[in-house]
């Protein structure tokens, strides 16, 4: 088997981590997980079975008798499986957007989701994306990132996406929820949204994916050394 690779990106919402991760995944030729996608299915299935968000007991309960796959497909495109159904274009809906604060911060939710997310990365080569990869999935990933941008930067980057995905959203509601998923991300009990003390922290403002990208694959080749 190939050397262990495992790589921790964390940070805020809009900071680029999902299409940096994709990118440093594919330039390595190893997998790619989104965990964000993980806490959207465990959402979704919340809302569909109706299940009172403010229900511990049964939240718990529920995340335990579920599974949930990611496949990659194409050019490290990824689909998601909520026990077996493909849910990858239900759980970017802004309904489920605004849910998954409720269900990220229960422990066993989160217990759930790390066996998971470690099951997924079993071949040992991986790049995670996330808020906690490098402070509790993997506190001994091979190398951590840290992305951060200006909130500015970040409503703008989000409003675009979103736009051009043909969805009708204004920058003020996407404004407020960046803030509130900082805020609910930054201010959980279990394991919130902070950077790994051994994280390379770099700040993507006014950066292409192409730099931010470069950026990481130099630090991994320094690993080398
Ligand atoms: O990365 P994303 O925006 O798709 O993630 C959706 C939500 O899931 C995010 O607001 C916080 C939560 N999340 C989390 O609590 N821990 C993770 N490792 C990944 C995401």
């Amino acid at each position: 088997m190939k050397d262990r690779l495992i790589i921790a990106i964390d940070g805020p919402a809009g900071s680029g981590k999902s299409t940096v991760a994709r990118q440093v995944a594919r330039r390595m030729g190893i997998l790619y997980v989104d965990t964000g996608a993980m806490y959207r299915a465990i959402t979704l299935k919340a809302l569909r079975s109706h299940t009172s968000l403010r229900d511990e007991k049964a939240l718990s309960e529920l995340v335990a008798e579920t599974n949930i796959d990611l496949k990659i497909d194409g050019d490290f495109g990824l689909s998601v499986y909520l026990d077996g159904e493909d849910v990858t274009e239900e759980i970017r809906r802004q309904y489920v957007t605004n849910n998954v604060k409720h269900l990220a911060c229960l422990p066993a939710v989160r217990e759930r989701m790390v066996v998971l997310q470690r099951h997924a990365s079993r071949s040992g080569r991986a790049v995670l994306e996330g808020r906690d990869i490098g402070t509790v999935v993997f506190p001994d990933a091979d190398f951590k990132v840290f992305l951060d941008a200006s909130e500015e930067e970040r409503v703008n980057r989000r409003y675009k996406e979103l736009r051009l995905k043909g969805y009708d959203v204004n920058r003020d509601e996407i404004k407020r929820d960046v803030d509130s998923r900082d805020t609910s991300d930054k201010t959980r009990e279990v394991a919130p949204l902070k950077k790994a003390v051994d994280a390379v922290y770099i700040d993507t403002t006014g950066l292409t994916i192409e730099e931010v990208t470069d950026k990481i694959i130099k630090g991994l080749e320094s690993l080398k050394r």
